[in-house]
């Protein structure tokens, strides 16, 4: 029979060649399990002389001390192989780049839009809005659009299918109308109405498709009505925001005799950089003019009592010429490589 000292070694050779946790609970039964060898000694104990059964029972237990201790240094070694294992699997590379949040940002004439609106709000203009889908009166008989204008005609605008009195708005200035109707009846009965000033930025439609023309694309209406409001009001506040718009005293605004229905007299506002790519050139941003006594009447407001101003711009033409952009559609295709560097 194995000596106690050869059972110690075989059950420390046994340990350590025990790879996980689960060869080595087994190789500990073959040793201190019911019927483990180490348990048939202390068994056999029982049949030895009494004088004998203390020394030979020291002499067990000695080993038996020997073998846990060899069980519990295997056991944490194999732990300790576990972790490391487990940390060198997860370790993390912290020299790899990071991942980049990837953030939204403004459509760059939605950036146009809230800077237009913050300009006009400082000197007292209200945001207004309506409708993208209107009616034939307000887009046009109220604007003193006569039935055979041009403007009214199928090339144009976009009707409604079967409803020859709705229509895509071709322009912001029905807000005008819908604007002052709403004010008048605000102050329906009171001796002194309020000025009006606003501005309605907004979404428009006509049948046209270009570089420089989109069949969606974007006006900004501005209206100020009010007693002794003139022109030269018009050319400031124009001139005012033209130069705080592009951030430049470095720019010429030209007034340009023209004629828009809804205004009296009416005129082209033409923008000229003096410096810079486009220096020089006297470029179009919009129509203006006096509200013609009319389209006052229609909105309900006495022509005999106030006057007022009103211009449309194009919020479009003034991101293109901001960022120097040469193509209209690439804002409205969507694309992400042009869009994302707005951001
Ligand atoms: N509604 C005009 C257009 O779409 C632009 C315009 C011109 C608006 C003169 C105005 C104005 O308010 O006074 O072409």
């Amino acid at each position: 029979m194995e000596t106690l000292d050869q059972l110690v070694q075989e059950a420390e050779a046994d340990f350590a060649a025990a790879v996980d946790g689960a060869a080595l609970e087994q190789a500990k039964a073959r040793y201190l399990g019911k019927s483990g060898s180490l348990t048939e000694r202390l068994k056999a104990l029982g049949k030895l002389a009494p004088e004998e059964r203390r020394e030979a029972g020291a002499a067990i237990n000695r080993a038996k001390d020997a073998i846990e201790r060899a069980l519990e240094a295997r056991r944490t070694a194999l732990r300790e192989a576990a972790l490391l294992t487990q940390l060198a699997a997860e370790a993390l590379d912290v020299t790899l780049p990071g991942r980049e949040s990837v953030t939204g940002g403004l459509h760059p004439v939605s950036r146009t839009l809230e800077r237009i609106e913050g300009l006009f709000r400082s000197i007292g203009f209200i945001v207004a809005d309506g409708p993208e889908i209107e009616t034939d009166w307000h887009n046009f008989t109220a604007l003193n659009t006569p039935e055979n204008h041009p403007a009214r005609s199928m090339h144009d605008t976009f009707y409604l299918e079967g409803h020859d009195d709705v229509l895509l708005r071709t322009h912001t200035s029905p807000v005008q109308i819908r604007a002052m109707q709403d004010h008048v009846a605000r102050h329906a009965g009171s001796e002194h109405m309020p000025e009006l000033r606003l501005i309605a930025p907004g979404r428009v439609y006509r049948v046209d498709s270009d570089a420089t023309h989109s069949p969606m694309f974007h006006q900004v209406e501005g209206l100020w009505v009010g007693e002794n409001v003139s022109f030269a009001d018009l050319k400031g506040v124009i001139a005012d925001f033209l130069r705080k718009f592009f951030e430049t005293e470095d720019l010429q605004v030209r007034f340009r005799p023209s004629f828009f229905p809804f205004t009296e007299p009416s005129a082209e506002i033409d923008v000229a950089f003096m410096s810079g790519a486009l220096e020089g050139r006297w470029l179009e941003i919009a129509g203006c003019g006096m509200v013609h006594p009319n389209v006052l009447r229609f909105g309900g407001i006495d022509p005999e009592r106030y006057t007022g101003f009103a211009f449309g711009m194009g919020p479009d033409r003034l991101t293109m010429l901001r960022y120097g952009v040469n193509d209209l559609r690439l804002f409205f295709e969507g694309d992400l490589r042009f869009l994302s560097q707005f951001r």
